[in-house]
């Protein structure tokens, strides 16, 4: 470590984290709800926060020999949950006790136990374009004379709720449904030129770009839970870069894409080829719906396909991956609401080429999932933010680990491995604190 990275980390470098922490949401749905009502019921001691590695999780520090192994939470100032408070924006008015009753993925008992704090959540109106989410017809919605207006008033919002809120740090977390594929444009690859086309109401500045930029501008971090490009445009990393107001995204790695990054690194691991991989899924919730839109499917597809060519680096491994088929389909299946059903059949070669098959089925609860990485990304973007050797990086890879598709620095390629991805996160957090990295040599338990 140099002079300079010594100075920037260790625990007295890290700011604290005082006073109440804003969570702001855009897209007041499924994982939205489930997430609110999660933190609320762990508060209050009716359950556990399984699922998240902030307030679950160990870390082992030092040599195996040392027995120095914290919760993450008594090990990085995270902050804790009693100072959370909760906004965001929807198009569908109403509370968000209505919005978990139609999301029906909590038992209705438990909606029922925190009605009251569940209807002193109203979501605001929000920026929505239909063209963006062809399924979705909003009851409320702003209006604005152009896209800057838009964001202006998002901005607006957030000044809003610091004020009464009287929380001293804000963290920003995409949960709003999934936009239609676009790839980059010119007004993606400058500030100058994106809020030029702000101003100019340009088609191809999406709804989700709008919310980022007003954080981005307000010093906010943003994380983006969906498979849209939102955040993860040049433009917008220049913005994070100058405001030194992290960002990171895409698309929660929740279900099946969990899995597959669980299994894949264990036959590249072991040099086992793999010629298909066909996954499909059925599920019912208001998120499938979006989905059944083909150019917002298509967003998804591309955020699920990539992550085996990049596990299994076909072009260096030609004879184990060369020729894979992946397929990925998604079907809207109304009667299985937010519990998604996720198949891959694999087929797979070992030794002398003989062929082998692995089933999964996997029974999951999409925002059961969810929920606790938009918990964790929301403490560790805030701990970002407050810690000098990462507020100015922009991009936050050691964050990785939460995504499908994770946004990684211009001409550096995304880790989607599972393990190498918690070792990463695990020795940012190591090395903000000033403590050895883990690298597991581990020759020195047999040395003389
Ligand atoms: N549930 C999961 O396991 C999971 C996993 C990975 C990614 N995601 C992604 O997370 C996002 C949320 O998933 P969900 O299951 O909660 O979906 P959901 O449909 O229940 O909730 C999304 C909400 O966003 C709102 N919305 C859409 N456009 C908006 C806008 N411009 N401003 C404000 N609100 C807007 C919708 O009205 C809806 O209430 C989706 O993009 C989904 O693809 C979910």
């Amino acid at each position: 470590m140099s002079n300079t990275d010594a100075a920037q980390t260790g625990a007295a470098s890290i700011k604290p984290h005082t006073g109440k922490l804003g969570i702001m949401i855009p897209g007041m749905g499924a994982v939205a709800t489930t997430l609110i009502a999660g933190v609320e019921a762990v508060r209050r001691g009716y359950a556990k926060p399984f699922g998240s590695l902030t307030q679950m999780g160990t870390i082992r520090l030092g040599k195996r020999t040392e027995d120095r192994t914290p919760l993450v939470k008594d090990f990085v100032p995270l902050a804790p949950l009693n100072d959370l408070v909760f906004t965001g924006w929807d198009i569908f008015g109403g509370s968000l006790y209505d919005a978990a009753r139609t999301a029906a993925v909590l038992d209705r008992d438990q909606i029922e136990q925190m009605r009251p704090f569940l209807e002193s959540i109203q979501p605001m109106p929000a920026a929505f374009d239909q063209e963006w989410v062809k399924r979705l017809t909003p009851k409320v919605q702003k209006k604005g004379k152009n896209k800057c207006d838009l964001a202006n008033q998002i901005r607006n919002d957030i000044s809003e709720f610091r004020a009464k809120s009287g929380t001293d740090r804000q963290v920003m977390i995409w949960c709003g449904s999934t936009e239609i594929y676009k790839e980059l444009k010119p007004v993606h690859q400058t500030l100058a030129a994106f809020e030029k086309g702000l101003v100019d109401d340009d088609p191809d500045i999406s709804p989700s770009m709008l919310y980022a930029w007003a954080a981005l501008k307000e010093g906010i971090p943003f994380a983006n839970g969906a498979p849209n490009l939102c955040v993860d445009i040049p433009a917008l990393l220049e913005l994070s870069k100058k405001m030194g107001a992290p960002i990171c995204g895409k698309d929660f790695k929740t279900g099946q894409t969990l899995i597959k990054t669980v299994l894949a690194p264990g036959f590249k691991a072991r040099q086992l080829g793999v010629s298909g991989w066909y996954s499909t899924n059925i599920l019912g919730n208001r998120d499938g719906e979006v989905l059944d839109d083909p150019d917002n499917f298509k967003t998804k597809e591309v955020s699920k396909l990539g992550v085996l060519e990049y596990i299994f680096q076909p072009e260096k491994n030609p004879e184990l991956y060369g020729d894979m088929y992946h397929k990925v389909r998604i079907n809207y299946y109304p009667p299985r609401g937010d519990n998604k059903e996720g198949w891959d059949n694999i087929d797979i070669f070992g030794w002398l080429g003989y062929p082998m098959q692995i089933k999964v089925d996997f029974l999951c609860r999409d925002s059961i999932l969810a929920a606790p990485l938009a918990l964790d990304l929301c403490l560790f973007m805030d701990l970002a933010q407050r810690t000098p050797a990462l507020r100015n990086l922009g991009i936050q890879e050691w964050l990785s680990f939460y995504f499908k598709d994770p946004d990684s620095a211009p001409g550096v390629y995304p880790e989607h491995d599972l393990f190498i991805q918690s070792m990463k996160l695990k020795n940012t957090l190591r090395h903000i604190m000033g403590e050895d990295l883990i690298t597991h040599l581990g020759l020195d338990y047999y040395g003389e």
